[in-house]
């Protein structure tokens, strides 16, 4: 039987992954930070699914818990196929009302969570002779959205670790893989831009702030994230970078291939009307 493990499965892609591998038959570790959320999870998991499904408790900021965790997955498992670090959340605010703390704050769980619970769960994966670690970053994680600082710059992060990890890991048969979605309706938008409030401020600043907001309502079905992250978990060998959801893929090659004047010039004059 083989074992995945997901971070953040309270609600949104971490929830509809757990519930998309339970259907492919993958034994789910389903990690929260609050397991007492498990009942969004378990209520739309079909009967036959949810006997499928374990919600442990790990916040990933939690030395003791991911330890916790990787103690409980040895013992009753004794290896780990798919590793998916999905937990995070997006700061938004502009550079200077933002204080050091958030920006700290923010890496502890978009980045370090993921260091974390990847150095504590890949000697496990290493014991089932190999496997697949899939991260969740962003379109953040290769353009920076003006307005999302910290959670631009802890996704950047993400995807310099995890270019690295795959090309040390590749050799022992373990593909680090990295998601990049564009926007998608889950809670992220409402946590995140609840206290960013457009009003009293520069015209630029609240157009941005009204875009990021629908964004957030128009934001595709969650759901076609989870069954890429099932195709990938698929996959023998798993790519580098999936990147998924509306303009996703323009705007990857965009940055690559033009000059960044041109990509300048054509977000700034989105964002002045
Ligand atoms: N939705 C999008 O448009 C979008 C686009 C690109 C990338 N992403 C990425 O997708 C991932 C999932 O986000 P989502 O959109 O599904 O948002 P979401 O519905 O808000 O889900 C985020 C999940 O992460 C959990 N989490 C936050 N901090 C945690 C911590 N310290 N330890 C453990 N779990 C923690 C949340 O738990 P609580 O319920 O306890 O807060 C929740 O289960 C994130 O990495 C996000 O950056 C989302």
């Amino acid at each position: 039987m083989k074992i995945a493990l997901i971070t953040g499965t309270s609600s949104g892609f971490g929830l509809l992954t757990a519930l998309e591998l339970a259907k492919k038959g993958y034994r789910v570790i389903a990690t929260m930070r609050d397991p007492e959320k498990r009942h969004r999870l378990l209520e739309l998991a079909e009967k036959s699914a949810a006997d499928r499904i374990e919600v442990w408790r790990m916040d990933v900021t939690k030395e003791e818990e991911i330890d916790g965790a990787r103690k409980k997955l040895e013992d009753a498992y004794g290896k780990l196929d798919v590793l998916i670090n999905n937990a995070g959340y997006a700061t938004g605010g502009f550079f200077s009302e933002i204080e050091v703390s958030e920006w700290e704050k923010q890496f502890q769980t978009n980045f370090f969570g993921t260091v974390r619970v990847t150095r504590a769960f890949l000697p496990l994966i290493r014991k089932n002779g190999g496997g697949k670690i899939i991260n969740i970053s962003s379109v953040s994680g290769f353009f920076g959205f003006p307005g999302l600082g910290p959670y631009t710059a802890s996704k950047h992060a993400l995807e310099g670790f995890s270019e690295s990890l795959r090309l040390e890991l590749a050799p022992e048969n373990i593909w680090v893989s990295l998601v990049e979605p564009a926007a998608y309706a889950t809670d992220i938008w409402e946590k995140g831009l609840k206290n960013f409030s457009p009003e009293n401020r520069p015209k630029f600043q609240q157009r941005l702030i009204k875009m990021a907001m629908k964004a957030g309502k128009t934001g595709s079905d969650p759901t076609e994230v989870a069954r890429l992250i099932g195709k990938i978990c698929d996959e023998e060998k798993p790519g580098l970078r999936y990147p998924v959801g509306k303009g996703a893929r323009s705007l990857y090659r965009w940055k690559a291939l033009l000059p960044w004047r041109l990509v300048e010039r054509a977000v700034l004059k989105k964002l002045d009307g």
